[in-house]
């Protein structure tokens, strides 16, 4: 158990998408002034942290992950007098503001790539990862980008291939040449300087490739769809030089105070953990994504709990994630009903919570018509568009009833379709609802702040009788409770012993229920959760 915990190892992270959470001026983009106008709503959430996907200068070909200048504020989102605003507003609500860095790659117009693809002998020709074609004149070597097509494309003008894994106009970072790193980490100052809090690291396991820049082998189990995932990524993630490039970002971190960082990171448990560091002197949080890809069953999803608690190193801050910006949503991958039993268990597990925006309403993908498909793995593939598209789980946020949701002024046209659902799920309609999820994520995150038993307690699963059912005790300082998650559409009766005879209902997912149950024989309706007090 953490005894003085810091904010990031109690409290509960919520990213905002800043293109789709609030348009304040009416140009149908989300921006600054729109979320300052909503940290009423924010702070009412009981969050304690927001992480805002980038703000940066970006040309926008992957949504702002391409990042034209690292030390300015995209004019679609407002100034950096907006961001300044912001900024000392959060703080004043005891709220933290972590931002998202981007190290691995810049966008085509940053003037450093720029620079680079001018000449070879430019002095910043080496800040990139530039070669020459193979003899038959194509790529240097197999590699794919993640969005679909080699990683390489061939410039003209200096006749060599540069490596992007990401869309043409991501060009890669060389963090084999002396003088990248130190400048992003000047980068990282200057954010620390004006007082964020921290940053979530776009694809930190990536930032170092094969110096050899070998192929990469099959993968033998390749399902035939997503092409990327036709190789083994052995040369160009989760290399051991990139702990050497970790460790001195969190040096920068550790200048200051309570600052932190939180990595993606997507690799099985055993690798994962690495990025602790041995010393904990690397990521504060690698993003725990195995929820998202996890089957969601009882069984499993106690296997996989489990073995992440069993593969933590001793002292390290746990976390848990249900959805972000590249994933489909939720409550459409489980069912509305079932999300909530989600929520349970993503507020109640022991370890820092990330909620995606709109999770606390059970916002559903959105349908996304051919015509307003925009983002690049989508439009590269076409025919895998409805399954790697990341469109869908990245339209308005539901504010009311009202046109667009109450995202955009009417007149104004959403940079994406609002979910056709908007009218009857969002906020406005389940504030005013004391059963709604919004009321149920509210009870439940109050909860989680005002018990440490929750917060920073213990976890132990508990073994009962039936294997739809997943059951675990929290607890710290003599106060425990006792979780119990029915996984199915269906009633299901436990019986659970040890824990005593009859336990009261703290929070149900079905929030008609109070009193108390008899714990060794008592009945969950479908996709019901308690909180029993024991
Ligand atoms: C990360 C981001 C994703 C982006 C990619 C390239 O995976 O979460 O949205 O497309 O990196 O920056």
């Amino acid at each position: 158990m953490i005894i003085n915990p810091l904010w990031w190892q109690k409290g509960i992270i919520y990213q905002i998408y800043p293109r789709s959470y609030q348009d304040s001026n009416h140009d149908g983009i989300g921006d600054l002034p729109g979320i300052r106008q909503r940290l009423d709503y924010l702070q009412s959430l009981n969050i304690d942290a927001v992480w805002l996907s980038p703000i940066y200068p970006s040309p926008m070909h992957d949504f702002g992950y391409d990042v034209a200048d690292y030390v300015g504020i995209n004019p679609l989102f407002g100034t950096m007098a907006d961001f300044d605003a912001l900024l000392s507003d959060v703080h004043a609500r005891g709220l933290k503001l972590i931002i998202d860095l981007v190290p691995n790659h810049t966008s085509d117009e940053h003037a450093w790539f720029q620079e680079s693809r001018r000449s070879r002998d430019n002095a910043k020709r080496d800040w990139y990862i530039w070669r020459d074609p193979a003899p038959d004149g194509g790529p240097p070597n197999n590699w794919l980008s993640f969005f679909g097509g080699p990683a390489w494309t061939f410039d003209e003008k200096t006749g060599q291939y540069y490596l992007h894994q990401f869309v043409t106009q991501q060009p890669e970072l060389n963090y084999r040449h002396p003088d990248v790193l130190p400048a992003m980490l000047d980068v990282m100052r200057f954010w620390l300087d004006k007082g964020v809090d921290g940053f979530r690291v776009d694809v930190i396991w990536l930032m170092m490739k094969d110096a050899a820049l070998r192929d990469e082998p099959p993968n033998p189990d390749w399902n035939g769809i997503e092409p990327y995932q036709s190789l083994n990524h052995i040369y160009t993630q989760n290399l051991p030089e990139v702990h050497k490039l970790i460790r001195k970002m969190r040096a920068v971190l550790d200048e200051y105070d309570e600052r932190m960082m939180v990595g993606e990171i997507y690799l099985p448990y055993d690798q994962l953990m690495s990025y602790y560091g041995d010393d904990f002197d690397e990521c504060h949080l690698p993003f725990n994504f195995h929820l998202i890809h996890a089957n969601w069953q009882a069984r499993s999803i106690r296997q996989l709990v489990d073995s992440y608690e069993a593969a933590l190193p001793a002292g390290a801050t746990p976390n848990w994630v249900l959805g972000n910006h590249d994933q489909h949503r939720i409550a459409t991958r489980v069912g509305p009903d079932q999300a909530r039993v989600a929520n349970m268990l993503l507020l109640t597990l022991r370890g820092t919570p990330t909620t995606y925006y709109g999770e606390e309403l059970g916002m559903e993908d959105g349908h996304i018509p051919p015509e307003y498909i925009q983002d690049p793995p989508a439009v590269n593939q076409p025919e895998i568009a409805h399954i790697i598209g990341r469109d869908p789980e990245r339209t308005p946020m539901q504010w009311d009833g009202s046109a667009h949701a109450g995202f955009s002024a009417a007149t104004a046209v959403p940079w994406l379709p609002v979910a056709a659902n908007y009218t009857t799920r969002n906020v406005a309609a389940q504030h005013n609802d004391p059963t709604s999820m919004l009321s149920f994520y509210r009870a439940l995150t109050a909860l989680r702040r005002e018990e440490p038993a929750l917060n920073v307690g213990h976890y132990t699963a508990v073994d009962h009788n039936n294997e739809h059912v997943f059951a675990y005790v929290r607890s710290a300082f003599g106060r425990s409770f006792l979780i119990v998650l029915n996984f199915t559409g269906e009633t299901q009766e436990v019986g659970i012993t040890g824990y005593g005879e009859k336990a009261p209902i703290t929070l149900a997912t079905h929030m008609q229920r109070h009193g108390s149950v008899t714990l060794p024989q008592f009945t969950l309706a479908a996709n019901e959760g308690l909180v029993l007090k024991i």
